[in-house]
Order: structure tokens, then C-alpha cells, then sequence
């Protein structure tokens, strides 16, 4: 299975990584035999047909900042050539999340399925901004699109909601989606000021080079628009989402909730409306999780209220939900 990776910060060498510790593995078990054959980041690209040297791959980015160096040509081929012009049955796409425009994601994603190539995305901003489109797109082209690691990092909330609970009708989820802002709240919770826990969070690496896509609640809100449409098949975008974030929230806020055996949480939910707000829930609500922790509970027709809780983000975290849905796409395309 030859793969085409857009970008190659974090969760790409963490997947790279990834494929190469369990090539044998993924054989004997999967019958998968991936081989990434292009990948490209912002300054330059790499490509070889016959798959490329993972660890040189790593090296030569460690060194220059890039893929480019990669080979000894002088110019290196674009991103999008590369999309236009190699042979590969599969796209990941990990570049930068932005709410914007969504690019250079959005032509990623929607070049490589006129293409007729599988497309896994972990970038969240084509889906926000487009989801009922892309999927039409991806229909059209009848290619697979799989985006398992947009909530929950590598805790399979999407694949828990639609597989697990296949059969049943959800009539309402919530949940915190974003570990940042959860972080942030429960050093608040332990009597941190609003900027120490935020000074705190920036120092361990956590919040978003653009603190209010955290803050703002822009990221809760582009994982409830996923959700929404893949879980309840609803058709609707970004702006369908009512958000609040939580740069309101001050220690009064927090010691309030605490003498109710309560706290805040940053809670995304899915009830009559869609909306993204600090909300009070009590502290033995199993939502109720610390740290950078994200829990959602799905509550169901016949099968009552269940939760799921997880690490929703991290690199090699990230990376396993996208071997997950390359399992999937292996296994749905040759079903046919
Ligand atoms: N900023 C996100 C979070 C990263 O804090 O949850 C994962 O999407």
C-alpha cells in the first residue's frame, strides 16, 4: 500500500515511526504492507517511489527543518505536484488545523480523492469547516475517508460510537474534548490563577501554537461538528456551533462549583442544539476526569448512558488512530 504523508511535524514522524517498528507485524497480522513514497512538509518535499528510508527520512528533518534534503536535487517537487502526479492508493493528511480556509488541507484532501485515493485526515479543519461536502466528494470518487484521530487522539471515540453501538439510536452525547483547556481548568481547580495555569500548560508543551483555538473553544467545537455529523448524521459545519471558551472562567467561578461538589468543565454537547460552554457537572459524573484527559458519554435508546475516557492527544497517540483506519481502509477496500 503506497502512502502519500502531508506534513511531517509530530503525529507524521510519529506514524512514520510507527509503520517501521511494526512492519513485520502488520504483515502477518493485517496482510499490510504500507510503504510511504512521498511526504512533504512546508519547506520541501521527499519522494521515492520504492519507499522512502524512514530513518534518513528523520534524520535529514531533525537536521534541516525539512524533508527537502532528503535527496541531492536541488529543487524539490510541491506538495500538491506530488498529490497531482505520484502513484499511491493512499493520502494522510497531518498538516495544521486552521478555521479559516481550512488550507493547504482542504486542496490535500479533495485533489487526492479526485485521484481515487483513500484519504485518512487527523487534520480537523477540512472536516469542520466541510464535512457533509467532503463526504460527498469522497462518495463521488468512491474512495475511503477515515479521520479516527480528530477526537480523541488515540482514544477511538468515533469508532466506539458508530461500531460498538451500531444498531442503537443516540439520542445526545457530551463531553470534554480538548485536554488543554481541561488541564487548565483543573489546576484551577487545585487554586491556580487563570494565567499560571495557562503559563503552566504553555510550558508543558500542551496548548496550540494559536491559544484560542484551545481558549476559544474553536477545537472542542471543530470535534463536536465531526461528531455530529458521523455519529448522528447531522449536515453541519463550524458555524452550526454555538462556543464559548473559557477565558471567563476565574477562581470565584471555580470555588462556586467546588462548594457544590461540582466543577467546570469546557463540556461539548450534543443535546437539542450543538454547543461548546463551561458548564458545572457534579464530581462523580464519570465525565468528571483531571488533567489532559477527554471523556465523552453517549447516551442511547435501549442501552442507557456509557462513557469512554482517554488521552486525546499526543504524537504517537495520534499516529496509532491513523494505523487503525489504514487497517480499515486495507480491510473495506478489498472487500470488494
Ligand atoms: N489542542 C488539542 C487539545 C489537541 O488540547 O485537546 C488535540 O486535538
Amino acid at each position: 500500500m503506497r502512502i502519500i504523508l502531508c506534513g511531517f511535524g509530530v503525529v507524521g514522524q510519529s506514524f512514520a515511526k510507527l509503520l517501521e517498528s511494526r512492519s513485520e507485524d502488520l504483515y502477518a497480522r493485517y496482510g499490510l504492507k504500507p510503504r510511504i513514497v512521498g511526504v512533504f512538509d512546508r519547506n520541501g518535499s521527499a519522494i521515492d517511489p520504492s519507499g522512502l528510508d524512514i530513518n534518513r527520512l528523520i534524520d535529514v528533518k531533525k537536521k534541516h527543518n525539512s524533508v527537502k534534503k532528503y535527496a541531492d536535487t536541488k529543487n524539490s517537487i510541491s506538495g500538491i505536484e506530488i498529490i497531482n502526479d505520484l502513484e499511491a492508493e493512499v493520502l494522510i493528511e497531518t498538516t495544521e488545523s486552521n478555521y479559516k480556509d481550512a488550507e493547504p488541507g482542504m486542496t490535500h484532501i479533495i485533489s487526492a480523492m479526485k485521484r481515487g485515493m483513500h484519504v485518512i485526515s487527523v487534520n480537523k479543519g477540512p472536516l469542520a469547516l466541510a464535512f457533509p461536502s467532503l463526504m460527498e466528494i469522497a462518495a463521488y470518487n468512491q474512495v475511503l475517508f477515515r479521520f479516527s484521530g480528530t477526537v480523541g487522539g488515540g482514544t477511538p471515540i468515533l469508532d466506539f460510537a458508530k461500531n460498538s453501538l451500531r444498531g442503537e439510536r443516540i439520542i445526545s452525547f457530551s463531553g470534554i474534548l480538548n485536554g488543554t483547556t481541561n488541564y487548565i481548568l483543573t489546576n484551577m481547580a487545585n487554586g491556580m490563577s487563570f494565567n499560571d495555569a495557562l503559563d503552566d500548560a504553555k510550558q508543558k508543551g500542551y496548548v496550540e501554537a494559536d491559544e484560542s483555538l484551545d481558549l476559544d473553544g474553536l477545537d472542542a467545537a471543530a470535534k463536536l461538528v465531526i461528531l455530529a455529523n458521523w455519529i448522528m448524521g447531522m449536515k453541519v459545519v463550524m458555524s452550526d456551533i454555538k462556543i464559548t471558551g473559557i477565558r471567563k472562567i476565574d477562581s470565584v467561578d471555580i470555588k462556586r462549583a467546588a462548594e457544590k461538589n461540582s466543577a467546570i468543565k469546557l463540556i461539548a454537547s450534543c443535546n437539542k442544539e450543538l454547543t461548546v460552554a463551561p458548564k458545572e457537572i457534579s464530581t462523580v459524573d464519570p465525565l468528571c476526569v483531571s488533567g489532559t484527559l477527554n471523556a465523552i458519554s453517549f447516551t442511547s435508546e435501549h442501552s442507557g448512558t456509557q462513557t469512554i475516557i482517554g488521552r486525546g492527544a499526543g504524537g504517537i497517540e495520534t499516529a496509532s488512530s491513523i494505523l487503525r483506519d489504514l487497517i480499515d481502509i486495507r480491510n473495506e477496500s478489498t472487500k470488494t
